[in-house]
């Protein structure tokens, strides 16, 4: 109903504005002297040290924060992380026993697929950790241990809080396991955590830039392709802003690897075509920046995501930038996807679209 949603337009706009509160709801409680504090989960350093390889298992919006966790975890804790998809890992008769530490991440914890992609991690030995957001739900009663995301009611079928308190929750994983494993001094820790503890803050500051993401979906929204592209946590970042788009305002959209662009989607681009290029990690932004010149040499038109350190970077070849406050490079990976959302949020209104039940999908995918 309309007092639901608060004065809102529609619930997903409500939602991307809660996402300060939920992040830091997410967060807080589990930060105690600095550092992340999961003894309510019953998660010790003890039991982190062991964890000799990671399974991520999940569908959809959920699938796309794991890849983000493989990304971070790798990086930080040096343990090989593989992700999978839920509905792909229950048939393949999975290499998985007690060796590996299994993480299913799903907002409604009622997935049907996942949950016998859990079923079957369990039923191997597996030990099995749920990062999900309805409690009491399927996966958190299954699961060994659940790590709550605490984003509240999801209304909206395209998820934002959610995915954004998934990232939150996997950071605070990859840090905290990073810790254990030795792999980042008590320091750098306690900065990371620091830092982690802005993310609201910043979150709070890109919501501002509200009305320039309206103007941009207002020239945009009659395209009919759009590409999306990134590198490293940027590529991951990608493909959860492609999937935004194309899930509410139906427009296609495809989510590459920069480096990629070259073994097929380049055929794709044409005087015109719009590029969402992200561009927030430092260490990749000369090679990403030699990709986004790849698609500008065809005539394309670009959107860029980035930080405000890299405004200067990256004007030469951005007819449209957005940024986000600058941060941690690998921290500033949870607000870039908010511009995004945005934009989504205001492609599909202008198209008339119905925003918060996009035709053909569901909140929950139950069956199979
Ligand atoms: C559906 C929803 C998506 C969601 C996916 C996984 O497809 O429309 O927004 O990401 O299911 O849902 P889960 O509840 O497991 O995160």
């Amino acid at each position: 109903s309309q007092a639901e949603k608060a004065g809102y337009p529609h619930f997903m706009l409500k939602e991307i504005e809660e996402q300060p509160r939920a992040l830091a709801e997410t967060l807080n409680p589990r930060v105690k002297d600095g550092e992340i504090n999961f003894d309510e989960i019953g998660i010790d350093d003890a039991m982190l040290a062991g964890i000799k390889k990671i399974t991520v298992i999940a569908c959809g919006t959920a699938y796309h924060a794991s890849y983000v966790g493989k990304y971070i975890i790798e990086r930080f804790a040096r343990v090989p992380v593989e992700v999978e998809i839920a509905s792909e890992f229950r048939y393949k008769n999975p290499i998985i026993n007690q060796d590996n530490f299994v993480i299913v991440v799903s907002q409604s914890g009622e997935t049907a697929d996942t949950i016998a992609a859990l079923r079957e991690a369990k039923s191997k030995g597996a030990s099995v950790l749920a990062i999900a957001n309805v409690v009491g739900s399927t996966i958190a009663r299954e699961a060994d241990k659940v790590l709550y995301t605490r984003a509240g009611l999801e209304i909206a079928v395209a998820s934002t809080k959610a995915y954004t308190t998934q990232l939150m929750a996997l950071y605070m994983f990859a840090l905290k396991l990073a810790y254990a494993k030795g792999g980042i001094t008590q320091d750098e820790y306690h900065a990371y955590v620091a830092e982690l503890q802005k993310v609201p803050e910043n979150a709070e500051k890109v919501i501002q830039n509200k009305e320039l993401l309206q103007k941009f979906a207002y020239e945009h929204f009659t395209e009919h392709s759009v590409f999306y592209i990134g590198r490293g946590l940027d590529y991951a970042m990608a493909m959860e802003g492609s999937l935004k788009l194309k899930e509410i305002s139906y427009i296609h959209s495809e989510a590459y690897a920069g480096g990629e662009l070259k073994h097929g989607t380049i055929a794709l681009v044409e005087e015109g075509t719009l590029v969402v290029a992200v561009l927030t990690q430092g260490d990749l932004i000369e090679k990403a920046l030699s990709n986004v010149k790849e698609v500008t040499s065809r005539g394309a038109v670009v959107m860029v995501v980035t930080q405000e350190k890299y405004k200067d970077l990256v004007k030469d070849v951005a007819d449209k930038i957005v940024t986000i406050p600058d941060a941690i490079d690998f921290e500033a990976t949870i607000t870039s996807i908010i511009p995004m959302q945005i934009f989504a949020y205001y492609m599909s209104v202008q198209k008339g679209c119905d925003v918060d039940k996009p035709r053909n999908l569901a909140k929950s995918v139950t069956v199979e």
